[in-house]
């Protein structure tokens, strides 16, 4: 396993749209590998979740951390998309791997339904609420080039 490099904000890649991927994509050995590389990297760095333009790659693929999925697994989600399921939006606290010893408030839905393909190139499909839902969202605004300091309210810094 490779321990990759999470670039931080500012930076041109994480303000990119990223690319969609097809199945030959993720099939290939250094497409696994970069996932494999990707989950890693989130652990050790401690991330409940990372987008691939983090570590650079403007690509749509995305890890979700086993502690935000009720199920206790990593998730890979490649071309994720998904639709609000409530109209309820809550606020809470975030941060981010690409903006080190920052936090702010943001509002986001908090019951969705999801689309992706994963690292099998199988399309799946589920709901998700609470947390599980909230950081599918901050990913996937990655990959349209979207940090949550551009939605969220009183940021602060920590030491
Ligand atoms: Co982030």
């Amino acid at each position: 396993m490779t321990k990759l490099v999470v670039i931080t904000h500012p930076n041109e890649i994480l303000r990119k749209r990223s690319d969609e991927v097809d199945r030959n994509f993720i099939l290939k050995e250094d497409t696994q590998n970069l996932i494999k590389n990707m989950i890693e990297t989130m652990h050790n760095d401690d991330g409940v979740g990372l987008a691939a333009p983090q570590i650079g790659k403007n690509i749509r693929i995305v890890i979700i951390g086993k502690d935000a999925n009720p199920d206790k697994k990593d998730l890979v989600l490649i071309n994720p998309r998904w639709n609000k399921l409530s109209r309820k939006k809550i606020v809470d606290l975030e941060g981010c791997l690409s903006i080190p010893k920052t936090f702010g408030k943001v509002k986001r839905y908090n019951k969705i339904q999801v689309t992706a393909t994963n690292e099998k190139g199988e399309k799946i499909e589920f709901e998700a609420e609470k947390l599980f839902a909230r950081v599918i969202q901050h990913e996937v605004d990655h990959l349209d080039g979207v940090l949550f300091i551009d939605k969220a309210r009183d940021v602060y810094e920590i030491e």
